[in-house]
């Protein structure tokens, strides 16, 4: 490998992201002009924004870019794409095409870095059946990348944070841990394997796990990125005005990541995403440490949080295990409905 992409950068991944309290803070400052085509703007917390533009058809936006998560920049820029594709899939969109948005390091200029950086993210556009349609470059000390997403959805199938149901069931579609894994492969403590395993499961698309969410009736869906499992979960309650369980024995992990969180190897985003969540969420007294510092870790291209009626749950699982590449798992359940949503963690299910 000629060179080592986490030598240029500070935080990784979606751990770089703006703490969630803050951004809330800045945004509820501001009046947002409304329009009504407007379907789903910033005040839902939701993954991407949706603008209709005809009776059949809206467009899914996002944008997404981060600092590198991987040492080489072929698999950089792989992971790159599929975490902001991820922001269309989650809310049941189908992705079009893509501009690149990059920070490029001057010394950076004559290598191939950049060209490898791209060729995965096109590998992952393809596999989307999405096209690059240009982008922008600055020079900047710390290299990033990522790319605006544009897609497609049909009105009366988007998927939102907001309609999770007490009963429903929460699926979640990749393992956690991507966090605590890549300052582990940055402090030389993750063997190749626990790299690999990583990287495969961040440079997976959350395409299939979308399919399922579709066709088995999701109520609810979000894809859980920098704010970790339960603030994204906690977006989802929010949303929706739930409470909800997490059964912490039931969530899929990277292997070793509970030895990481545990040896205090947690970006600054996990005690951030711990503050956002604040009181909304009560551990059982089971519930370690290590183990509740991995449900704030900040995931990089993580899996979605889908929520679905009970009785299609086992179904959707079965499906899911035919088809995804990643562990897939009921993690937890929509209890109540209430204002302020709550959130309890359990060392197992009921
Ligand atoms: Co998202
Ligand atoms: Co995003």
């Amino acid at each position: 490998m000629s060179v080592d992409l986490f030598h240029t950068a500070a935080e990784c991944g979606c751990a770089a992201k703006v703490p969630a309290h803050l951004l809330s803070n800045v945004l509820c400052n501001i009046e947002l002009p409304g329009s009504p085509n407007l379907i789903v703007g910033p005040e839902t917390l939701d993954d991407a924004g949706v603008y209709q533009i005809s009776d059949e058809l809206c467009l899914v936006q996002t944008v997404d870019f981060f600092p590198p998560v991987a040492r080489d920049p072929y698999t950089y820029g792989q992971i790159a794409a599929a975490n902001s594709l991820s922001d269309v899939y989650a809310m049941g969109g189908t992705p079009v095409s893509a501009l690149a948005v990059v920070c490029l390091p001057s010394e950076m200029l004559e290598s191939e870095t950049i060209e490898e950086i791209t060729r995965g993210a096109i590998d992952k556009l393809t596999e989307a059946g999405a096209v690059l349609l240009g982008g922008h470059s600055i020079l900047d000390p710390l290299l990033k990348y990522g790319l605006a997403v544009t897609g497609t959805i049909r009105p009366d199938r988007i998927l939102d944070n907001t309609g999770a149901t007490p009963g429903d069931l929460l699926i979640l579609t990749k393992p956690l841990g991507t966090g605590v894994t890549i300052m582990a492969v940055k402090g030389g403590m993750a063997d190749e394997n626990q790299e690999n395993e990583a990287n495969q499961s961040m440079s997976t698309l959350n395409k299939d796990a979308a399919q399922i969410a579709l066709e088995y009736g999701a109520t609810a869906c979000t894809d859980v990125t920098g704010f970790g499992l339960l603030g994204h979960a906690f977006q989802m309650a929010k949303a929706s005005e739930v409470a909800m369980e997490i059964w912490f024995d039931c969530v899929p992990r990277l292997s070793g990541v509970l030895e990481y969180a545990g040896m205090g190897l947690l970006s600054a985003a996990t005690y951030a995403n711990r503050k956002y969540v604040g009181e909304n969420v009560i551990f059982d007294d089971d519930i370690e440490l290590a183990e509740q510092d991995l449900l704030f870790d900040p995931q990089t291209s993580g899996g979605l949080l889908i929520a679905l009626p009970q009785e299609k749950a086992q179904a959707a699982i079965e499906a899911a295990e035919n088809k995804l590449t990643t562990p897939c798992k009921i993690v937890g359940q929509i209890t109540d409905a209430m204002k302020t949503p709550k959130m309890a963690v359990r060392k197992s299910s009921p």
